[in-house]
């Protein structure tokens, strides 16, 4: 009776039983996988999010298949900010940044088609494919600790067959935290110039470098390519406001590409226009609360990753990865146990929650992920344990 989509992909695994039996148990936790910035006690300016939601202009149903024209001159002027000439009429909005995705695959790909994901890697891209019946082939990055995580693009290229219509990278990625450098960024547009493929990247961490984040940093990819090229953003991050559900799709590259892209995008947009007027009228204001945000989420972020790299350098078994920007660190851990029954008996024992490497397709045992959004206390008890 179902389709197989989502086939596989219902039955909880050992650390999500664990923790269902945790929470059942009302056990409080330590939990190092948060990511949603409003259950982290960050300093909201709550009257002007509220104020903006409730704009009179709200009441009105003005239905248009790419958004508000004044909400994507907000957004245009964002990245006119990052030196990027962006045109409001190469933008398009969706209700979040995941949706952005399926309506690229959507267009961009039929049933059986692939697209070629990172990896290590954040698991929901494989599934946002899945769901639109794409192949997710994944590419591997690799890690060095002088210049961090490149991608491979040699097997990168060996994985293109006829089927694949798009290169995938994230920006900085999830959860490694590596950005995706000029010269990078050079080779993949000339790949998929040369092959044909459309570049969707990623930008929902852009915002949040850290103090690794290498000098060349790009604002943004859009405007910098030849090929056709689709850079995604959202509020989730952005303004860390993902319960507000916006995201969006920016188009560039070669301008005939661009015009059709942008013909079927809109199209497709308005047989579900599925944003939300009141966020819509609220975009100009939201977008300018974001420094205020960000500079809190930084400071949070980069405290946690300072404690966590002293108190690491105190053990001989564990060593914090390299970190570019975005909100996680990687952890190596050099021990006997295996990454499952070390999540599982953290879990169990301390009830601190972390996400094995293998949530993310780490190639090999031995890495777990912390969220470094948590309160410091929480953080440093549930790192302790981890450390331990
Ligand atoms: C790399 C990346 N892209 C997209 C998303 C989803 O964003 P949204 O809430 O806009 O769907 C996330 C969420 O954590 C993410 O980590």
């Amino acid at each position: 009776m179902f389709s197989q989509r989502i086939d596989g992909h219902t039955a909880p695994n050992a650390l999500g039983e664990l923790l269902a039996r945790k929470r059942a148990a009302g056990k409080p936790l330590l939990d190092l996988t948060q990511s949603n910035p409003t259950r982290v006690g960050l300093d909201y300016d709550g009257a002007a999010i509220l104020g903006a939601l409730a704009r009179p202009g709200a009441l009105v149903y003005e239905p248009d298949p790419r958004g508000r024209p004044e909400a994507l001159k907000a957004i245009a002027a964002y990245y006119h900010g990052l030196g990027c000439p962006l045109d409001a009429a190469q933008l398009f909005l969706t209700a979040s940044t995941s949706e952005a995705y399926g309506f690229l695959f959507k267009l961009l790909a039929d049933a059986g088609d692939e697209v070629l994901i990172p990896t290590p890697g954040y698991p929901l891209l494989a599934y946002l494919a899945r769901f639109e019946g794409v192949r997710a082939v994944s590419y591997p990055t690799r890690y060095d600790e002088k210049s961090g995580w490149t991608i491979d693009l040699e097997v990168l290229q060996a994985l293109i067959t006829p089927r694949t219509r798009a290169v995938l990278a994230v920006s900085p990625n999830n959860p490694t935290g590596a950005y995706l450098k000029s010269a990078e960024l050079a080779l993949l547009d000339d790949l998929c110039v040369r092959r044909d493929l459309a570049l969707v990247v990623d930008e929902v961490f852009a915002d949040y470098a850290g103090p690794q984040a290498p000098h060349e940093r790009l604002g943004t990819v859009a405007g910098r390519t030849r090929g056709l090229t689709f850079v995604l953003n959202g509020f989730s991050k952005l303004v860390a406001l993902p319960q507000v559900k916006l995201g969006w799709i920016a188009v560039s590259g070669e301008a005939t590409k661009v015009r059709a892209a942008g013909q079927r995008l809109e199209a497709l947009l308005d047989f579900y226009l599925s944003v939300a007027g009141p966020v819509q009228h609220a975009v100009e204001v939201l977008l300018a609360g974001r420094n205020a945000i960000q500079r809190q989420i930084i400071d949070r972020i980069d405290a946690n990753e300072r404690w966590l790299r002293q108190r690491a350098a105190q053990t001989d078994h564990c060593h914090v990865l390299r970190r570019e920007g975005g909100w996680y660190a990687v952890m190596e851990i050099r021990d006997a146990l295996g990454d499952e029954a070390r999540v599982l008996g953290l879990l169990e024992r301390h009830n601190t929650l972390v996400h094995p490497g293998f949530f993310y397709d780490f190639r090999r045992e031995g890495f777990v992920v912390l969220s470094l959004l948590p309160p410091p206390g929480i953080f440093q008890a549930g790192a302790g344990h981890l450390l331990a």
